[in-house]
C-alpha cells in the first residue's frame, strides 16, 4: 500500500484503486449526494468502506460516518481521521485520538498544475525553493496544502487559505509545513513534518499532528 509509507504506526490507513464490489452508503451518509450521479456514488461508498475497514483496525465497529455541514466527515467518538479520493484512487486514514491530535491525507493525479493555480496557492518563497523542472513538485506543494488544511480544520473548525501556510519540499518523500496565523493552536505551532510519495501517477500526501508535547 502507498498511503501505509506515509503515516506512522498509530495510524491505520486503506487505500482502493477504482471502486470496491462490496461498498456500500450507510443510512444518514449520503443525504447530500445527488440522485443519478452513480459514479460519484460509488466513489463515495469506496472512500466510506476504507475508512470501516480502517477503523475495523482501531476495534472500532462498522457504522455510519456522515457528512458535515462543513462537508468533513463525522468520525465515531475518539476516532480521528481524514478522507481522499480522485480519479481512480481512495484511501482513509484513522487513529485513537489519545495516540493521535489529528491527521490529513489527500490524493491527486500527478499532472501538472496550471501556472495560475500554482500562483493563486503559494508564495513566491515556495515557487522559488521549486526546481527548474517543477513537476511532480508543483502537485506534491498543492496536494501538501489541502492535506495540511484537512489535519487543520478538525482542530480549529476553521478555513485557512493557502497563503496562511508555507511549504517547503525535502525529497524524496518529506515536506515541512508552517502555519502563519497568529491564533494557531500549539499543537499545530512551529515547523509539521508530512511524507508524500509520487507513484502509479499520482500524488499522496499525508500529515500527522501529534499531541502537544510529543513531537520529536
Ligand atoms: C476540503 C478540501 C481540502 C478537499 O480536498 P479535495 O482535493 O477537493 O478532495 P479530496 O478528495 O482529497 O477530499 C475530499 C474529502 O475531504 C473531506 N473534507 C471535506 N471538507 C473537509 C474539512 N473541512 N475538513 C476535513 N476534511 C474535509 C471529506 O471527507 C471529503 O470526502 P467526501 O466528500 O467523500 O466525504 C478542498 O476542497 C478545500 O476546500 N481546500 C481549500 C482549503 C485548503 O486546502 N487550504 C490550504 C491551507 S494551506
Amino acid at each position: 500500500m502507498l498511503i501505509t509509507q506515509l503515516v506512522p504506526a498509530a495510524v491505520r490507513a486503506v487505500e482502493w484503486f477504482g471502486d470496491r464490489p462490496d461498498a456500500t452508503v450507510f443510512p444518514g451518509e449520503d443525504g447530500h449526494l445527488r440522485r443519478g450521479d452513480s459514479a460519484r456514488r460509488r466513489e463515495f461508498a469506496t472512500t466510506r468502506a476504507c475508512a470501516r475497514e480502517a477503523l475495523a483496525g482501531l476495534g472500532v465497529r462498522p457504522g455510519p460516518i456522515p457528512v458535515g455541514a462543513d462537508r468533513s466527515p463525522g468520525w465515531p467518538a475518539g476516532v480521528v481521521g481524514s478522507l481522499t479520493h480522485c480519479a481512480c484512487y481512495r484511501a482513509a486514514a484513522v487513529a485513537n485520538s489519545r495516540a493521535v491530535r489529528s491527521v490529513g491525507i489527500d490524493a491527486e493525479p500527478a499532472h501538472p498544475l496550471p501556472r495560475r493555480v500554482l500562483e493563486r496557492v503559494t508564495t513566491q518563497a515556495e515557487r522559488a525553493a521549486l526546481p527548474a523542472d517543477i513537476h511532480p513538485l508543483d502537485r506534491v506543494l498543492f496536494s501538501a496544502k489541502e492535506t495540511l488544511f484537512k489535519a487543520w480544520y478538525p482542530i480549529t473548525r476553521r478555513y485557512l487559505g493557502f497563503l496562511d501556510a508555507t511549504v517547503e519540499i525535502r525529497p524524496p518523500h518529506r515536506f515541512l509545513a508552517r502555519i502563519l496565523v497568529d491564533d494557531c493552536p500549539t499543537s499545530l505551532r512551529g515547523l509539521l513534518t508530512g511524507r508524500y510519495i509520487v507513484e502509479r501517477g499520482l500524488v499522496i500526501t499525508a500529515l500527522t499532528v501529534p499531541h502537544e508535547g510529543e513531537r520529536s
